[in-house]
């Protein structure tokens, strides 16, 4: 799939999580990751991850299968194009894996975490985020709405072709071989515009690839029914964030 700058930027706003929330991150993936270690960003895409990462005094490597993301990275760390479903590096050679929103994009997404799992070390660390619904109401609701306009291309693609849950994956995750410790939320904050949530709803390239019309409609009908229910679109608002870490050790 091509990605555009447009795209990129877009995907890549979700992530913002303020000062507080970065701050929050770099503690968790310091108190999650063994100390100093090297962790593989798994479906990193443009490295959002890594320099959090390496603030916390890990080692990141950058592997993802977009060229488009990669060449986006923003960062100098080694980045390696290659399928989670067949990871480019030899098996425990990670003290860490981070693969946050990835593994759920991924129709063999079995594989995927069995890849995942083969790279760590022994009493290595797999941290995951699996994705969920938005801790803002407002967000939610706009969500619901956006995607009921989509009908039967709503939800992810990793979604429609399995991975149905987050305890599907967890699971998973156990069964290639670790054991799961206490999930980490960090919690945040971002100003934006409804126009602006809408917009970037609507043009996330990991939510399913409906054809361009109905993507249209489904954009303009929703943005005409949020003017409605909340008000001005172009107003800032102040919506909640999160990102739920859920950690696995491996055996
Ligand atoms: C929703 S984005 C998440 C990116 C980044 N981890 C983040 O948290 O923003 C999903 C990423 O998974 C990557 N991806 C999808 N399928 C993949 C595969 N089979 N192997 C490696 N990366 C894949 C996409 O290119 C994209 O960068």
């Amino acid at each position: 799939m091509r990605l555009t700058a447009k795209q990129i930027a877009l995907h890549d706003d979700q992530r913002d999580l303020g000062a507080a929330g970065r701050a929050a991150l770099v503690r968790a993936f310091g108190r999650l990751f063994p100390a100093a270690g090297r962790v593989l960003d798994a479906g990193g895409g443009t490295g959002w991850a890594v320099p959090l990462l390496e603030a916390a005094g890990l080692t990141a490597v950058l592997a993802d299968l977009s060229a488009d993301m990669l060449a986006a990275a923003a960062t100098d760390t080694p980045r390696v194009r290659g399928d989670l479903t067949a990871l480019p590096f030899a098996g425990g050679g990670f003290d860490g894996v981070h693969a946050s929103y990835a593994i759920q994009n991924v129709p063999d997404w079995t594989a995927a975490i069995c890849e995942c799992v083969r790279v760590l070390r022994p009493d290595g660390v797999a941290v995951v985020a699996w994705g969920g619904p938005s801790p803002d109401p407002m967000v939610r609701d706009v969500s619901a709405f956006y995607f009921a306009q989509l009908g039967q291309w709503a939800g992810t693609a990793g979604q429609r072709q399995g991975l149905s849950s987050t305890a599907a994956g967890a699971a998973q995750v156990e069964r290639a071989g670790c054991v799961a410790i206490a999930p980490v939320t960090i919690t945040g904050a971002q100003t934006r515009t409804l126009r602006q949530l809408v917009v970037r709803m609507a043009t996330n390239p990991f939510r399913g690839d409906p054809p361009a019309d109905l993507a249209r409609t489904a954009r303009a009908t929703t943005l005409a029914w949020a003017a409605k229910r909340y008000g001005d679109l172009d107003r800032p608002r102040t919506v909640e964030v999160a990102h739920v870490l859920y950690g696995y050790r491996r055996l």
